[in-house]
């Protein structure tokens, strides 16, 4: 897929990365959210961006069930298709990073070696992996698509957690065991986290 690109040369604006970032008065980076379906990620996305919008920061979420409906629209749930949907958000989400803007991606990403690479792609230092946490017996009860429900009676195949693998990342810059921790609580961590390693300053 990559080689229709062997011919093409990146083209540099005339405003760079850094003086986006100074103009916006934060970094860009991209804080990946990944965990089962019901864990909490949107939750704690949306949550997330209420607060740092509320603080003047330049925000955009990325959420599975939104992407899946346009950009990722074509793709299933398969290995393969999984792997491309988190390639082409990683993508998007690193021109968002490049625009001096805080992406928050929440999906599944069930598979550590697609995060890894986008890790790779974005860079260490602008990629904030992370882990929602929560035991898949806890969002088979809370279930708010019914996803689960459905697995159970065979209308969805490959269901994370169900019956389709989803790889824990090993070392997450952060882990939010999110059915002990309320929403508020999850998302403290991260601005918490976001202060502290100087993406922004002190948020309030
Ligand atoms: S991912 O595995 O490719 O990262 P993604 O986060 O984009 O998944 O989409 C997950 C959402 O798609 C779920 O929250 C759920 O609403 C829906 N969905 C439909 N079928 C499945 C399935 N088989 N496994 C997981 N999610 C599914």
């Amino acid at each position: 897929m990559l080689t229709h690109s062997d011919n093409t040369v990146w083209f540099d604006g005339y405003i760079t990365r850094s003086e986006r970032e100074i103009s916006r008065g934060h970094a860009g980076c991209a804080i990946w959210i990944t965990g089962l379906s019901a864990a909490g990620k949107s939750t704690i996305a949306k949550s997330l961006e209420k607060i740092l919008h509320d603080n003047k920061c330049m925000t955009y979420v990325l959420d599975g069930d939104n992407v899946r409906r346009g950009l990722c629209g074509d793709l299933g749930f398969s290995r393969q298709d999984r792997s491309e949907n988190i390639r082409r958000i990683g993508e998007t989400a690193k021109l968002f990073v490049d625009a001096g803007i805080i992406v928050i991606a929440a999906f599944i990403s069930p598979y550590r070696k697609d995060r890894e690479k986008i890790r790779d792609s974005i860079g260490k230092e602008d990629f904030i992996e992370v882990f929602a946490d929560c035991p898949v017996e806890v969002c088979r009860e809370r279930d708010p698509k019914n996803i689960y429900k459905k697995a159970e009676n065979g209308a969805i195949k490959n269901l994370t957690g169900v019956n389709a693998r989803y790889e824990k990342p090993e070392d997450p810059e952060i882990y939010l065991e999110t059915h002990k921790l309320s929403i508020s609580e999850s998302v403290m961590e991260i601005t918490h986290y976001l202060s502290m390693k100087e993406y922004t300053e002190n948020l309030r």
